[in-house]
């Protein structure tokens, strides 16, 4: 299945209401979320039948598109609904969703007033974002060129698909060179997130995670925080400055996609996969999976 092309799987998509055989859900060359970007997305992940904070990751698509300003013609509950849907029409328990909304075709301009809202969730299995292998070590992250706007720049706290041309290019220049994904800085040159994931990381025994002011402030991220506190961990969130990175022993990064991924490697910078990476992974994986775990605290 990985190989196959995503436009030539079998199964269905639910598509503007209805479940549609995949390879019917197309749209036409001149519709604006191409052209403009006016398009939010989400990722869930689906575990033992249950999508991971579900409702958290529908609030979040339908306030992207309230920023970008335009209004998903679902309910919170209609869309919570048809990501179940989908998910049991692909016979999944565990995989990843996309629910994606986009502007339509029905007039190309920088204006699209009247253009339809469309909303559409599909759903695959994707065991792991990362090689396996690399993840084992500790994956290794390039330097990205660009860095993550100011939010007055651009809508930073928006899943928004134009935010993600940055990450792309991002992250096919760290391919190109060997590296598993990059780090981006901010505007303002501090240490912000990979290109579809948050940061972490340990020195001392404390975990350091940058304030999340220019960027997405991820689900798996506050998962992880709340983990953290539970584990009696000490965590502050402050502005991480790049001469930092070489001071740190640990490095991880979060999002739902990645779960929790240790890093091994910021460009010259090395970092060892250690005991709070590793217990973070394990709550993380006992949390999304519901599993009720007793642990004494740090
Ligand atoms: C750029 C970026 N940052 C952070 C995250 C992590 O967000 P979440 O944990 O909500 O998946 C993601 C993934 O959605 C992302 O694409």
């Amino acid at each position: 299945m990985a190989d196959i092309p995503f436009d030539q799987r079998d199964g269905f998509i639910w598509f503007n209401g209805e479940l549609i055989p995949w390879a019917d859900a197309k749209i036409h060359l001149l519709t604006h979320g191409l052209h403009y970007a006016s398009c939010v997305f989400e990722g869930c992940r689906a575990y033992n039948g249950e999508i991971f904070k579900l409702r958290e990751h529908t609030e979040r698509l339908v306030n992207s598109a309230d920023i970008l300003g335009f209004k998903i013609p679902y309910s919170v509950e209609e869309i919570d609904d048809a990501c179940r849907a989908e998910l049991k029409a692909q016979g999944l328990t565990d995989g990843y969703l996309r629910p994606v909304a986009w502007r339509g075709s029905e007039g190309l301009g920088v204006s699209a007033q009247k253009n339809k809202i469309n909303l559409a969730v599909a759903a695959w299995e994707w065991p792991s974002y990362f090689d396996p292998e690399q993840r084992k070590r500790g994956i290794r992250l390039d330097m990205a060129k660009y860095r993550r706007p100011s939010p007055e720049t651009a809508p930073s706290h928006a899943k928004a698909s134009g935010l993600y041309m940055i990450c792309t290019i991002s992250k096919h220049a760290a391919e190109d060179k060997g590296y598993a994904d990059a780090m981006m800085l901010d505007y303002r040159g501090y240490v912000a997130e990979a290109t579809g994931a948050n940061i972490f990381f340990v020195k001392d025994g404390v975990i350091h995670t940058p304030v999340a002011d220019c960027f997405l402030n991820g689900i798996t991220r506050k998962t992880v925080i709340t983990l953290a506190e539970q584990r009696g961990f000490q965590l502050i969130e402050r502005h991480i400055l790049p001469e930092e990175l070489s001071t740190f022993e640990e490095c991880f990064i979060v999002g739902t996609a990645a779960e929790v991924t240790p890093v091994g490697e910021i460009g010259p910078h090395k970092y060892t996969p250690g005991a709070i990476s590793a217990a973070l992974y394990d709550d993380y994986m006992a949390e999304v999976r519901r599993e009720i775990r007793v642990h004494a605290s740090a």
